[in-house]
């Protein structure tokens, strides 16, 4: 089995905070049993979720390649590519996956580039995997950017009197890395998701739906401009304590319990 490096667009060293401290930080956090159980639930999932072995599975933002490495067995005959912005973190997932069963035959390839990218990439994929997303802009960009006025409308509208806690620019990232997460795919293609969450997607108020769903891309108001990229198939919720990656960084009270929501969604 051959492990490809490729450079796409890597972000300067110096100014990408998961290429030092964040490397850290996030190797330390994953190497416990919470992690690691979660990685083997989410392959699993997926494994689950497919008829048959597909040609080629994108990992965005894969890290270290936990899951790449748990998905690698799984799809003996696909095609794997992680992106990823931290070469320090790529290394990693370098070396995880150098380890596994010479019987594996489909290449691998690990590329580093600042996301989103904003343009497809190479030939489309069958399934795109974004788990325990923390995505981080570098501080010139203006996240979101590549979005049309009738989002930046719906987005502010969205989030409702100024003075709220949630900000627009924030879902306005979500949404151009959901943007990205289309392009990546074939039409019919399916988008894994798994993400800190505190409760069911069932649970949620209307507000908060209507904001996960404009930042997913699931958000259908033709009237305003705005067309869904997926449609939403499953989600499922996990209790785990990978949530105190969430309470690590926040410090709030509110993010010690909770776990991980997996969300299926399909490509139109
Ligand atoms: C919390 S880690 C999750 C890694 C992996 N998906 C997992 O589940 O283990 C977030 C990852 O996103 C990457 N990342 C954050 N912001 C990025 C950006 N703007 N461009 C590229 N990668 C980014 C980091 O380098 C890191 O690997």
């Amino acid at each position: 089995m051959q492990i490809k490096r490729k450079q796409i667009d890597p972000p300067p060293n110096a100014r990408f905070a998961y290429n030092d401290i964040y490397a850290d930080w996030w190797r330390s956090r994953t190497t416990d049993r919470a992690h690691g159980r979660a990685y083997r639930n989410i392959a699993g999932f997926i494994r689950a979720s497919l008829p048959r072995e597909p040609r080629l599975i994108v990992d965005y933002a894969c890290g270290a390649g936990q899951l790449l490495a748990r998905l690698a067995p799984l799809f003996p005959h696909t095609r794997l590519v992680g992106l990823d912005g931290s070469e320090a973190l790529l290394d990693l997932a370098a070396t995880r996956l150098a380890r596994l069963p010479k019987s594996r035959t489909a290449e691998i390839t690990l590329a580093c580039t600042l996301l989103p990218m904003g343009r497809p990439f190479g030939e489309k994929a069958e399934l795109v995997v974004y788990t325990f997303p923390n995505m981080m802009p570098l501080e010139e960009e203006a996240p979101g950017a590549d979005l049309d006025r009738e989002e930046h409308e719906t987005a502010r509208r969205l989030i409702g009197d100024p003075g709220e806690e949630a900000d627009p620019a924030l879902l306005e990232y979500g949404r151009s890395i959901s943007r990205d997460l289309r392009r990546l795919l074939r039409r019919g293609g399916l988008c894994v998701r798994a993400e800190y969450a505190d409760s069911r997607r069932e649970e949620w108020e209307e507000l908060i739906l209507r904001q996960v769903e404009f930042e997913e891309g699931s958000l259908d108001l033709p009237e305003e401009g705005i067309r869904p990229w997926f449609r939403v198939l499953a989600s499922a919720f996990f209790r785990s304590r990978v949530m105190e990656d969430v309470y690590e960084q926040t410090g709030e009270d509110r993010d010690r319990s909770g776990g991980y929501l997996i969300t299926v969604l399909r490509a139109v």
